[in-house]
């Protein structure tokens, strides 16, 4: 599992302060932009990418489920009123967004999964353990379960699945059991609650290495957000929406997000599929995409952007024709 010391955060801040969207350069590079190109992006955050995107002459249909993407969205809809527009929207609704903006098809999709630097760096918004605040980590507010629901509500079968799955927590189990005894007291409220009785429970990782309650709170993250979910829903349409030559670029995290997405453009590139018995054996009818290629960030921008490290871009091209 990729872990960037528990920042599993999209985009930082340079030394002036000023945003730095994740291998930016690597997405131009590969993505080839023109003006009047039509491009979603999924994940507007602070509109980095967006922005580059505009700058090149792209119109843009950023989304966004955090209202708090609006006030950056504002000010690039004032910038370029023509060829800016934002909705405060889950990709998980990719093709319906795009049919309501009035395209039918477009020319690329950008997904920088996972939380930007300001939700994690605030502390009511309940992502990080290191800060105290409210036990939520919804990006979405306006409604679902918080991180204080799953923890407190969950059985302890299902909170066990849950470390292991999206965590990679080998130590899901006695994380449970003492989560289980805490709450049978009183229910968890705030982060730095569950993050002391987490590390309390793994005493022998708090010298050195990531927080002992990373793990955790990254399973708790994408459960509440339902992130692969939207992520498997969002895929095959944006495969269904793209022209041909139109690119498909997908940042992200996580070894779990990163296998869904090389998993997903396999599947629409690969030549012949695996059977149960024997690999490369059946013709693949459903080759929408070219051959993908993989992008990890330079030594100079992870010494830039230390939350860049555990970044992986990968991006594939959609068939001239279709072959399905
Ligand atoms: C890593 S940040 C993106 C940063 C952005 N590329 C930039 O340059 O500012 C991820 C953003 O995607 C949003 N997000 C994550 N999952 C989403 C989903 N399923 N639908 C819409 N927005 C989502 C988050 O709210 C967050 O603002």
């Amino acid at each position: 599992m990729a872990l960037a010391h528990g920042l599993i955060v999209g985009a930082g801040e340079g030394a002036g302060g000023e945003h730095i969207p994740v291998l930016l350069a690597e997405v131009l590079a590969a993505a080839r932009v023109w003006g009047g190109q039509r491009w979603v992006d999924g994940t507007f955050g602070r509109g980095g990418h967006s922005r580059a995107l505009l700058e090149r002459g792209a119109l843009v249909l950023g989304l966004d489920q955090d209202s708090a993407a609006a006030e950056a969205a504002r000010a690039l809809e004032a910038r370029w009123p023509e060829t800016f527009r934002w909705k405060q929207r889950n990709f998980r609704e990719l093709k319906t967004c795009v049919t309501e903006h009035g395209w039918d098809r477009v020319d690329g999709v950008l997904l920088d999964l996972g939380v930007s630097s300001p939700q994690f760096e605030s502390p009511a918004r309940g992502f990080s353990f290191r800060a105290e605040g409210p036990l939520d980590m919804r990006m979405d507010t306006r409604g679902g379960q918080t991180a204080a629901d799953l923890v407190n509500e969950l059985s302890e079968e299902e909170l066990s699945k849950l470390f292991y799955e999206h965590g990679g927590e080998r130590e899901a189990r006695r994380v449970v059991r003492a989560i289980a005894a805490r709450r049978r007291r009183a229910p968890f409220r705030t982060t730095t609650d569950l993050a002391a009785v987490v590390a309390e429970a793994l005493p022998r990782r708090r010298a050195g290495g990531i927080h002992p309650a990373t793990k955790v709170f990254q399973a708790l993250r994408i459960a509440v957000n339902r992130e692969e979910e939207a992520l498997l829903a969002a895929l095959p349409q944006a495969v269904e929406i793209m022209n041909p030559g139109a690119v498909l670029a997908v940042i992200s995290f996580h070894s779990g997000e990163d296998r869904v997405v090389k998993q997903f453009m396999r599947e629409h590139s690969a030549e012949w599929l695996d059977t149960p018995a024997r690999p490369n054996t059946v013709p693949n009818l459903h080759r929408h995409l070219l051959p993908p290629k993989r992008y990890l960030p330079g030594e100079e921008e992870i010494e830039r952007n230390p939350r860049a490290r555990s970044a992986r871009l990968r991006v594939a091209i959609r068939n001239e024709e279709d072959l399905s």
